[in-house]
């Protein structure tokens, strides 16, 4: 009975210490979000994830952007915003917090999204864009 409280104990202590358990789950629940919205979605794009990432297009505004803009084409380097401020590495491999909270990230792809394409981004998408940030060794 006391060893399976500190099994659970221990068990408890790891997650909540290694973040990189929880952008697992957040790329699930992503890929729930996106079997119950889209009938045909099959599953996340890696290479899809990196093209959104790297895709340059010119803003209504005339300035050329992309997600590289502030975060850097090299996904492991830190970043500056247009005011800059440091903005920590986007690849969880040298940033572990990355994706680790549902709210914060689709916060922030909601103003990146509306910011580089001028639209929000699809489930699918972000979906595509962790997958890709997660494959980053
Ligand atoms: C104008 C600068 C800027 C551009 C362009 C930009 N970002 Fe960001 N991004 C930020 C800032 C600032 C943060 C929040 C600060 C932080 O978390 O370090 C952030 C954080 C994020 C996060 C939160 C991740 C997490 O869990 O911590 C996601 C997701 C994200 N960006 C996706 C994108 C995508 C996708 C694009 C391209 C479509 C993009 N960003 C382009 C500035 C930018």
């Amino acid at each position: 009975m006391k060893m399976t409280i500190i099994l659970k104990l221990v068990f408890l202590i790891i997650m909540a210490k290694n973040p990189a358990l929880a952008n697992e789950t957040i790329l699930k629940d992503f890929e729930a979000l996106a079997k119950s919205s889209d009938a045909k979605f099959i599953k996340f794009n890696i290479s899809a994830g990196e093209k959104i990432f790297r895709t340059e297009r010119i803003h209504s505004k005339g300035d050329k952007i992309s997600c590289m803009t502030c975060h850097t084409p090299d996904p492991k380097k830190t970043g500056l915003t247009r005011a800059n401020k440091v903005i920590e590495p986007i690849a969880p491999v040298v940033n572990p917090e990355r994706f680790t909270d549902m709210i914060k990230v689709n916060k922030w792809f909601k103003r990146n999204c509306n910011d580089v394409l001028e639209r929000e981004c699809t489930i699918q998408e972000k979906g595509d864009f962790i997958a890709y940030m997660m494959s980053v060794k």
